[in-house]
């Protein structure tokens, strides 16, 4: 009815605006995304132990590196030092573009006062990440293991909060955010980490099926704010180059995944 009217009175319909993508670096996973990762909003990453979370997080950064886009891996279960050697079984020299300016990673996992205390303050992790931003022009940010915070106390009010701001501020700076974490669909049901869910633009969920032989597993994109997505389940690899999505998607997601409309 819209476009008739403008048609008759010789009327031009605004284009729609879209909003800006960022590649993933994970070939497959774009056209899922319909261009990217949605630019300067967060995603968040979900899914059980070794689904691949940090793999996709690490592609992500470093095909960027390669690309001329920097960033920064904030990693609060992994050592940089481990990080940089699984890196190499991909055939990704992490160091090359840390020594380059590309790419600078920060150790933030928890240590064993912060956990006595029962206390997490982000202004310490500010404050590092800040100058890491900064130093590398960053233009992406991954927090890796998210959860490995939120899981270490009794009340995750404060916590919450804490991760709040973290985020709003990413924001503020304009950065695109991909927070990963270890959890599956049952936890999100649970009201500690549902916040997560609520607090990314955007949810990627991982799962890896029963199939030792690395083929089970899946990918879905559960929700894009502000965009279109396909929300299918999609098969997905790990391979020696890091993920790679393809293949026949794996099924129907609201058939196979009622739990997440
Ligand atoms: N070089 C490689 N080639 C093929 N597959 C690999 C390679 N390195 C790791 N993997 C696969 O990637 C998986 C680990 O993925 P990743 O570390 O991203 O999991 P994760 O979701 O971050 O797990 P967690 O929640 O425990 O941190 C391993 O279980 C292994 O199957
Ligand atoms: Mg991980």
């Amino acid at each position: 009815m819209q476009i008739e009217t403008d048609q008759l009175l010789g009327r031009e319909r605004p284009t729609a605006f879209a909003l800006p993508r960022v590649p993933t670096g994970v070939p497959g996973l774009d056209g899922i995304l319909h261009g990217g990762l949605v630019g300067g909003r967060t995603t968040l990453v979900a899914g059980g132990t070794g689904c691949g979370k940090s793999v996709l997080g690490l592609q992500f950064l470093y095909s960027g590196a390669r690309d001329g886009r920097p960033g920064v891996l904030v990693s609060f279960e992994e050592r940089p030092a481990a990080i940089r050697e699984n890196s190499r079984t991909f055939g990704w020299d992490l160091e090359g573009e840390e020594a380059a300016g590309r790419l600078a990673i920060i150790e933030a996992r928890p240590n064993p006062d912060t956990v006595l205390s029962g206390r997490f303050n982000s202004h310490g992790l500010l404050s590092d990440v800040t100058r890491a931003v900064t130093a590398v022009g960053a233009e992406r940010i991954v927090l890796d293991g998210a959860d490995a915070l939120l899981r270490l106390f009794e009340d995750v009010v404060d916590e919450r909060n804490e991760l709040f701001s973290l985020n709003e501020w990413l924001t503020d700076k304009g950065l695109t955010t991909l927070i990963t974490a270890k959890i599956t669909d049952e936890h999100f049901r649970g009201a500690r980490f549902a916040f997560l869910d609520f607090m990314a633009d955007s949810v990627i969920s991982l799962r890896q099926c029963a199939d030792e032989s690395g083929a089970g597993r899946q990918l879905r994109v559960a929700k894009c704010r502000g965009s279109s997505h396909c929300s299918r389940l999609h098969a997905f690899a790990i391979t020696d180059a890091g993920l790679l999505v393809g293949g026949t998607p794996a099924g129907d997601a609201r058939r196979s995944d009622p739990s997440r409309s």
